[in-house]
């Protein structure tokens, strides 16, 4: 068991290095931030910090800079600290450099109770290269670490490891969002209330292929939707139309199926469109997709299969789409895991950027048991791949 925030008594006066995931999606044409799940999740850690008699040094990468100026120029910060300051309502500066004179000296004036949020952790190399003297800088800025960045806990960036080894000897711990992003994720795998119905979705069964092992592994049904879907019927000689196929990959689909024997249902009806335009017609088939037509959401029957499975389940975990559900018209199958999830009064498990903002977006979130701010650290988590971040943070003894 890790550390976490609360096992820390007395904050008072400290300088507190936050790691935030704070990786949010901007907008190519504004620079706009067009969600900010990942900022709000880390509120509750940063204010417990300022409310503690401690300031916050928060740092977070931001997308996959190039090092061209010009293009990681909606990289920079600015926007994702002027988010923090109006959520917070509390004074935030921004350091235009990750380390340095500038960053030293805006650390020793922070007073308690404010924000500084540091450059874009990936406009230093050193932070992918995990270089050890960077994070020796970095961690010279704060009295306390806190790792609440479960979206980046499968990498091992200098902020995520080097930063905390660097920081032995003082106190190295979670933030709220990692504990239970590590409480909810670590009992389903440990011990989950049974029936476990997984869903999985999403476009390519070769994304996925790890992922779906390990849950064929732990679940008790694996419900598949998704254009993932397709792929599989192919595999079994079904004629899928122009449905998106990944023709090369029918063996492992097989592999998959008949590993999943038993537990993997498939869709038994599709919605299905001549052209995909969300203005388009529907027909729904079942079983097979004729030639000239497209799947694009799972159908009306599977719909009612997969609401009985899940509203017997104890616990779910879902990750992936049912069909195109960014056009409404081809929404209703997501919608409906999304509503039987939220009536099914057990364990429920959202993970992967889709996914969420799927949940979101039908005004259901709340209703979740959690959803997770991870992508790739939840599919890998899920999978019991061990993160190397989180053997720097201090154990309950
Ligand atoms: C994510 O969005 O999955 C995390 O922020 C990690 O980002 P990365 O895949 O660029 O390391």
């Amino acid at each position: 068991m890790k550390k976490s925030l609360r096992d820390l008594k007395d904050l008072t006066g400290k300088r507190v290095l936050i790691r935030v995931d704070f990786n949010v999606p901007i907008d190519k044409k504004t620079g706009a931030i067009t969600n900010d799940r990942r900022i709000q999740a880390a509120l509750p850690t940063i204010r417990h910090v300022l409310a503690n008699g401690a300031c916050a040094i928060v740092m977070s990468h931001l997308g996959r800079p190039k090092g061209d100026a010009q293009a990681d120029a909606f990289l920079k910060m600015d926007r994702v600290a002027e988010r923090l300051r109006e959520l917070l309502n509390v004074p935030v500066k921004k350091a235009d450099a990750v380390v340095g004179p500038e960053v030293a000296s805006l650390v020793g004036a922070l007073k308690p109770g404010e924000v500084l949020v540091l450059e874009n952790l990936r406009f230093h190399p050193g932070e992918k290269d995990g270089d050890e003297e960077f994070a020796r800088q970095l961690a010279q800025l704060g009295d306390v670490y806190v790792n609440d960045a479960f979206g980046t806990c499968h990498r091992k960036d200098a902020s995520m490891y080097a930063v905390p080894k660097a920081m032995r000897g003082k106190p190295r711990v979670v933030g709220f969002l990692v504990a239970k992003e590590l409480e909810v994720l670590g009992k389903l795998l440990s011990a989950p209330d049974r029936p476990l119905v997984g869903v999985m979705g999403g476009a390519k069964v070769s994304d996925k292929i790890e992922f779906i092992k390990s849950l064929l592994k732990r679940v008790d049904k694996l419900l598949i939707g998704g254009a993932m879907t397709y792929t599989f019927l192919a595999a079994q000689g079904k004629s899928v139309g122009n449905s998106l196929c990944e023709n090369d990959k029918l063996d492992l689909a097989r592999e998959l199926l008949e590993l999943g024997a038993g537990k993997m249902v498939l869709p038994v009806d599709h919605v299905a469109v001549e052209r995909v335009d969300p203005t388009a017609a529907t027909r729904v088939f079942q079983a097979e997709i004729p030639a000239g037509w497209a799947g694009v959401d799972i159908g009306p029957e599977t719909i009612a299969l997969y609401e009985k499975e899940i509203s017997q389940a104890k616990t779910v975990v879902w990750n992936g789409p049912m069909g195109r559900f960014e056009d409404e018209p081809f929404s209703r199958g997501t919608r409906a895991i999304a509503e039987a999830m939220a009536k099914c009064g057990g364990v429920t498990i959202v993970g992967g950027g889709e996914t969420a903002d799927a949940v979101e977006r039908f005004g259901l979130d709340e209703k979740m048991t959690h959803v997770s701010t991870g992508g790739g650290a939840f599919l890998e988590f899920i999978q019991g791949v061990p993160f190397p971040a989180l053997e720097e943070i201090d154990a309950i003894e």
